[in-house]
C-alpha cells in the first residue's frame, strides 16, 4: 500500500506521548482517519445502522434548491468553503442544485488529507468542468487564514463533523469562524439529533463489526507508523451513549494487563486489565443547545431542515 503523508511523523508522536501519558489515557479522532481509516469509514457510511448519512443524504435531496436560494442571496458571487469535505457525494447535490441555478461561485474543499483532496478535485473537474475548484490543504485554522475578507462566504461543515468536538471546543470553533466572517455570511452545519439511544448505540456498534475495525485501526496505524507493538486481539473496542449529555464517546479496552513498546518514542506504555483508551466522541445535539451554540457564537439561524424521522438537522446560520 501507498503510504500517504496525512500528518507530520512529530505531530503524531506528540499526539500519542501525550494521549498515552494521560490517566484516563486518550488518542484525538483524527488519529482514526489514516488510508485505511478513510476506507473504513466509507463503509461506516453505507452500514444499516449507521443513519446519519443516509439522513443528511435525504435532506440535501429534498431542499437542495432551498440551500441554493440562501446562498445565491441576492445574486452576488461568492466562495463556498467546505470543511471535511470527504468524498464529496452529498456536496455534489448542492453543486447540481447551484448548477441549475446558475450561480455564481468558486468551491474550496478543506482536508487535513492531500489525497482526499486530490481525489475529490479530479472527479469534481469532470462532472463541473466549467466550476472553479480551489482545493485548500491543511485545517480548518490554515484553511480560514487563506480567505479574502472581501469576498461572500458561504461554509459548509456537514456530515456530524461537529460531533467529534467536545462543546467547549464546538464553542470555541464557532466563535474563531464566525470572527472570520462578515455580516451575512453563512454556514451549513449537520448537526446529529438525540433520539432513541439505543438507535445511537447501534449505530457505533454494528453487527459486521466494522466500527470495530474502524476503531481498532488506531493501533493498526501506530503499529505501522511509529513501529508499535499493540497485539489488535488484546483489545476492545467499546462504544457507549449517555443520554443524559448527549454524548457518544467510544473507547479501546485492554483486555488484560499488558506493556506495549513504541519504537518511534522509545517508551514502553503499561496497560491495565480493563484499563481504556478513549479514542472518539460523537455528540448528539437537541435544538435548544443548537440554538445556544451559534446564538453565543454571533450566528442567527436561517433555517432549520431535517429528515422525516427528525433524526438529523441542517442548520443554516447566518453571521449576525
Ligand atoms: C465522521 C465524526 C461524523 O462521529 O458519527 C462513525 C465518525 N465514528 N462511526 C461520527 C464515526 C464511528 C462520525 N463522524
Amino acid at each position: 500500500m501507498k503510504h500517504i503523508a496525512y500528518v507530520t511523523d512529530t505531530e503524531l508522536i506528540e499526539a500519542v506521548k501525550n494521549g498515552l501519558s494521560k490517566s484516563p489515557k486518550s488518542l484525538p479522532s483524527w488519529l482514526l482517519y489514516d488510508a485505511i481509516g478513510d476506507e473504513l469509514f466509507q463503509l461506516i457510511m453505507r452500514l444499516p445502522e449507521y443513519y446519519p448519512t443516509r439522513c443528511e443524504y435525504e435532506i440535501l435531496s429534498k431542499h437542495k434548491e432551498d440551500f441554493a436560494r440562501y446562498f445565491i442571496d441576492k445574486g452576488q458571487s461568492f466562495h463556498l468553503i467546505e470543511l471535511g469535505a470527504g468524498d464529496g457525494t452529498k456536496t455534489e447535490l448542492l453543486l447540481d442544485a447551484l448548477q441549475h441555478a446558475a450561480a455564481k461561485f468558486r468551491y474550496s474543499p478543506v482536508d487535513i488529507s492531500d489525497s482526499v483532496l486530490e481525489q475529490l478535485n479530479k472527479k469534481l473537474r469532470v462532472r463541473y468542468p466549467e466550476l472553479p475548484i480551489q482545493p485548500l490543504h491543511g485545517s480548518y485554522e490554515d484553511a480560514f487564514r487563506l480567505l479574502e475578507p472581501a469576498t461572500r462566504k458561504v461554509v459548509l461543515f456537514l456530515g456530524a463533523n461537529i460531533g467529534n468536538m467536545t462543546l467547549t471546543q464546538v464553542n470555541k470553533f464557532l466563535t474563531q469562524t464566525s470572527t472570520r466572517l462578515s455580516r451575512n455570511d453563512m454556514m451549513v452545519i449537520g448537526f446529529d439529533l438525540k433520539k432513541d439511544p439505543r438507535i445511537i448505540q447501534a449505530a457505533y456498534d454494528d453487527k459486521s463489526g466494522v466500527t470495530r475495525q474502524f476503531n481498532l485501526n488506531l493501533l493498526h496505524r501506530l503499529n505501522r507508523s511509529l513501529g508499535a507493538q499493540f497485539i489488535l486481539s488484546e483489545f476492545e473496542h467499546y462504544p457507549t451513549y449517555n443520554p443524559e449529555t448527549g454524548t457518544a464517546a467510544s473507547y479501546l479496552v485492554s483486555l488484560r494487563d499488558q506493556d506495549v513498546f513504541i519504537k518511534a518514542l522509545n517508551t514502553t506504555f503499561h496497560f491495565s486489565q480493563w484499563e481504556t483508551v478513549h479514542t472518539e466522541i460523537s455528540q448528539k445535539f437537541d435544538l435548544l443547545l443548537i440554538e445556544r451554540l451559534l446564538s453565543s457564537s454571533g450566528f442567527d439561524i436561517a433555517d432549520l431542515f431535517f429528515d422525516k424521522d427528525h433524526y438529523f438537522c441542517d442548520v443554516i446560520a447566518v453571521k449576525r
